[in-house]
């Protein structure tokens, strides 16, 4: 396990859009302890492989429930339903937090490290961290869905 580098906004390869991942190897596993290690240090609730320079399809969400670290590989997005409307942030971007509009509850299909697809469902922030992380691997930021600036704090995902 080792920490990564967070890359910050400006940087090229958080406006890349992500390949598949199509081999569920040893550096695929590298990559996703990695992630987790890095998100936990650095006290967020989300991390994308391109944030770490990876352009791969892989993301790690820990909203701190009794999940813990959930691991997505070719996450995508296959229901959602309502809305909610919070303040948002990004590890990418410390110190800005915006307002932003997202589903209050999603369904995501995804495979796990092994290549078995399973599908998760999350509410709330965890509803947002999915949608946030998954628009990081289309080269989406969260300033790009923004209502209004705040100037007040939020999760960093
Ligand atoms: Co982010």
């Amino acid at each position: 396990m080792a920490l990564r580098e967070i890359l910050k906004f400006g940087e090229d390869a958080l406006r890349k859009k992500c390949r598949s991942v199509t081999k569920f190897d040893d550096r695929l596993a590298q990559l996703l302890d990695d992630l987790a290690e890095t998100l936990i240090a650095s006290d967020g609730v989300g991390l994308a492989a391109p944030q770490v320079g990876i352009l791969r399809r892989v993301a790690v969400v820990n909203v701190r429930d009794e999940r813990g670290t959930i691991e997505l590989v070719n996450p995508e997005i296959i229901e959602e339903s309502g809305s909610q409307t919070g303040n948002e942030g990004c590890l990418s971007a410390p110190n800005e937090w915006c307002e932003v509009e997202r589903p209050n509850k999603v369904t995501v299909k995804a495979f796990d490290r092994h290549g078995n697809e399973f599908t998760i469902t999350g509410k709330e922030l965890a509803a947002r961290a999915f949608c946030h992380e998954i628009d990081h691997l289309d080269g989406i930021l969260f300033t790009d869905r923004v209502k209004k600036t705040l100037p007040g704090q939020g999760e960093k995902l």
